[in-house]
């Protein structure tokens, strides 16, 4: 176990790259970068690239702004997440150029100019006046623009936020670099603490609200830089699936406790469910049979598998479970042509996951953005690329009893597979998802949130 800061707060890191050897992978990770791109501009016709970090919409009939999310095509190459209108400029053959915004601005304190050992591989220039930003790029030809349109009133509408190179971008960043994997498993460490913290929150009879608050007090990380919403859902709420309230009282009875929570390292996310049962019961068995079946299903994730037949390969697997606990009377692959398993499980197996929580590229069959398509009913699936080294995805099987599904099946030739009382049993639990967060690799799949678990244990 090694210790070391996250972004200045004292946390205990288990992984065992320190800092500076993570800041040892950002170079590469530069390079790889920068390659690309220089590949992707010279395939779609440009000389360089400008991305704009963004900067948040004001509220309407307010001056009051929504949180910041950053441009994830600028937190690809520097990890500034928190201070909105830099840009970057990116020329093949020169080091990355970084125009950081340091306004004038007595309402604000403006933010510092990064000292991190990262800034020793790029030009880092404060800015103060952005409308002169393009004094930097005037020389260079024919400029591609990636970010909020509101801010390339100097650029050719063609250059900005061009397809064909977004989507040769949005294809390659599926693979990630050494520097990208070892954010990412960081980004599973902090979730994992913060789900330690929210399950005792649980056990301790909290209520959802005091669950999420004790998870982001143990990421220490603020609501609006989690990488998504957390679901916080107790009895029969963990059927929804993004779930979105967070009841200031525990109710009644305990029964049940799904929360799919993460946190972000450096821009990068983690994605993780687990579902928790309050007591013996068939619900407790079905949580412990699915998250069995979950953990082998992580194994498909391994190079030249193609991710749909991981997504049937998990409704024929669910569906085994399904029979095994009486939810159903059939075998999975029956379940599965029968459309039985999508009565209870209706979202995908899983996605890329990366700058975004859902990350870009998933259904991209090649650079040139050809949509590679869905298995015939199943709308939903967000991933349906072949895997290979380096790509990273979530393995998040779920069974739910979600009342609008139920109703629909009861009502078609599906009732006659499906043990209704059973059904009734399992309702007042809501459902249960079991979600990991999955490289595949050139070996053995690396499971980077059982192995975040463990570390924290
Ligand atoms: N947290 C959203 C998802 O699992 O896809
Ligand atoms: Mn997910
Ligand atoms: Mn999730």
């Amino acid at each position: 176990m090694a210790s070391g800061a996250y972004f200045g707060r004292v946390v205990v890191v288990g992984a065992d790259v320190t800092e500076s050897s993570l800041d040892q992978l950002y170079k590469p990770h530069l390079q790889t970068l920068m390659r690309r791109t220089e590949q992707s501009l010279a395939a779609s016709g440009f000389d360089a690239l400008v991305i704009h970090a963004g900067s948040p919409p004001t509220q309407f009939l307010d001056d009051q702004d929504y949180p910041y999310k950053v441009n994830p095509h600028f937190k690809a190459w520097v990890p500034i997440v928190d201070n909105p209108r830099c840009i970057l400029l990116v020329a093949p053959g020169a080091r990355l150029k970084v125009l950081f915004y340091q306004p004038d601005d007595y309402w604000h304190k403006p933010a510092r100019l990064p000292q991190a050992p990262w800034t020793a591989e790029v030009d880092l220039i404060a800015m103060n006046e952005p409308s002169k930003a393009s004094d930097h790029w005037a020389h260079l030809g024919r400029v591609a623009y990636i970010g909020p349109d509101a801010f390339a009133a100097w650029a050719d509408p063609t250059s900005i936020n061009p397809p064909d190179l977004l989507a040769r971008l949005h294809y390659d960043r599926a693979v990630k670099t050494a520097y990208e994997l070892e954010c990412m498993r960081r980004a599973n460490e902090l979730g994992a603490r913060g789900h330690r913290a929210a399950l005792a929150a649980f056990r301790r009879g909290g209520s959802e609200y005091e669950a999420h608050m004790r998870y982001l007090e143990a990421c220490a990380q603020r609501e609006e830089e989690m990488p998504y919403n957390n679901i916080v859902a107790y009895n029969e709420n963990s059927a929804v699936l993004h779930y979105q309230h967070l009841e200031r009282a525990a109710p009644a009875s305990l029964r049940s406790f799904l929360i799919d929570a993460g946190a972000q390292y450096r821009g990068y996310a983690s994605d993780i469910t687990r579902t928790h049962a309050a007591f013996p019961s068939r619900f407790a068995d079905l949580v412990e049979a699915l998250d069995a079946a979950q953990r082998v299903l992580c194994n498909e994730i391994i190079p030249g598998r193609d991710y749909r037949e991981v997504h049937l390969c998990a409704h024929r697997s669910l569906g085994d479970v399904m029979q095994r606990v009486g939810l159903t009377k059939l075998p999975g692959q029956a379940a599965l042509e029968l459309g039985v398993t999508s009565v209870f499980f209706p979202h995908g197996i899983g996605h890329l996951l990366g700058l975004q929580v859902h990350d870009v590229g998933g259904v991209m069959g090649d650079t040139l953005g050809n949509e590679r398509r869905r298995p015939e009913g199943h709308p939903y699936l967000r991933l349906t690329r072949m895997l290979e080294p380096g790509v990273v995805v979530t393995v998040e099987p779920g069974i739910y009893l979600i009342d609008s599904l139920l109703a629909a099946a009861h009502a078609d030739s599906r009732r006659a597979h499906i043990d209704w009382a059973v059904v009734e049993e399992l309702k007042p639990f809501g459902g249960i998802r079991i979600e990991d967060n999955v490289v595949t690799t050139a070996a053995q799949p690396e499971n980077m949130t059982r192995d975040a678990f463990a570390r924290v244990a």
